[in-house]
């Protein structure tokens, strides 16, 4: 099968997966659930998910047993872009296409939607099949998730990121923002699966190219926030410049960041099974090339 078409299969089952999941939460006007299902049903590419996905069937896991995994990482992340844009962070009025969740709800319920997307994602992660995989994989997985989302992960590069602005920064702070803001969330999305069927050498080589493919993404998402199509990305650009943000466009300029794009996509492979590598390779090529 074509990349394209296994993108496009797995976007589409992701999807699928949220809407029964919101479904089962019976979402009534006016309440938490309305606010979490705008900004899900919004519609994001699903990379992450996508992730889980492919990097299950590069251990042998079919999509199923992995649903809960696939929407926990996908309510992380949009949680995160739900407090990424508050006032007192990104400031952002536009988001997937949508004005953002407090143009939308208000800040107070944009922050609890967030709350409660990040939790449900634990939710999700403990109704992980125990017949499926081992008990003791599942926390070992679901620690990795926290740790991934946690204050020393995605809270430490947001914390960074914006301690950043306006700031004179080294290219390997810059860098270690990337790591922990973008590239964590990226690295436990691949990692979990190997380490619910207990493959620790997988979960090693998987967990280095998540790493550099979430190096790759931040750079390519600064590069769009400079030459990208608004219409196209569903959020506005120019906000980094305006915003004084710390980014490698900044830093080293376009045609180096994108020489760098390339480099982080090399070394994300570098410790994949060759045989194996198929489907994660071809996300990575659509990433680094997307204008989305
Ligand atoms: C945006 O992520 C935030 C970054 C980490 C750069 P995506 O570009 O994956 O956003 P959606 O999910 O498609 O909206
Ligand atoms: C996104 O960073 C990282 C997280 C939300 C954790 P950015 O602030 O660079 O992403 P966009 O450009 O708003 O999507
Ligand atoms: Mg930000
Ligand atoms: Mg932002």
């Amino acid at each position: 099968m074509d990349i394209g078409t296994w993108m496009e299969q797995a976007r589409r089952q992701v999807d699928q997966w949220i809407d029964q999941d919101l479904a089962s939460m019976e979402v009534q006007p006016g309440s938490v659930e309305e606010a979490m299902q705008y900004s899900l049903t919004a519609g994001g590419k699903r990379l992450r998910p996508q992730l889980v996905l492919a990097a299950g069937e590069y251990v042998g896991i079919p999509w199923e047993p992995l649903r809960p995994v696939a929407l926990a990482v996908e309510y992380v992340h949009t949680y995160s872009l739900i407090h990424d844009d508050l006032p007192a962070m990104d400031n952002d009025d536009f988001r997937r296409g949508r004005p953002t969740s407090h143009k939308m709800f208000g800040e107070a319920m944009a922050i609890l939607a967030g709350d409660a997307l990040l939790t449900e994602a634990f939710v999700k992660m403990a109704e992980l099949s125990t017949t499926a995989f081992e008990a003791g994989a599942v926390l070992r997985a679901t620690h990795c998730l926290a740790v991934a989302a946690g204050r020393q992960g995605l809270i430490r590069g947001q914390v960074r990121d914006l301690a950043a602005e306006h700031q004179e920064i080294s290219v390997e702070a810059l860098r270690d923002i990337h790591l922990k803001k973008t590239a964590a969330l990226f690295e436990a999305c691949v990692k979990m699966p190997a380490l619910l069927v207990g493959r620790m050498g997988d979960a090693d080589a998987l967990g280095h190219f998540g790493q550099h493919f979430g190096l790759a993404f931040q750079m390519v998402d600064d590069i769009l926030n400079v030459v990208g199509d608004p219409a196209v990305l569903g959020k506005a650009t120019g906000t980094d410049a305006g915003l004084g943000k710390a980014t490698y466009p900044r830093l080293v300029g376009l045609d180096q960041a994108r020489v760098l794009v390339d480099e982080q996509s090399r070394l994300a492979l570098a410790k994949l099974d060759q045989a194996r590598l198929e489907t994660l390779k071809g996300i990575l090529t659509y990433a680094q090339r997307r204008s989305w």
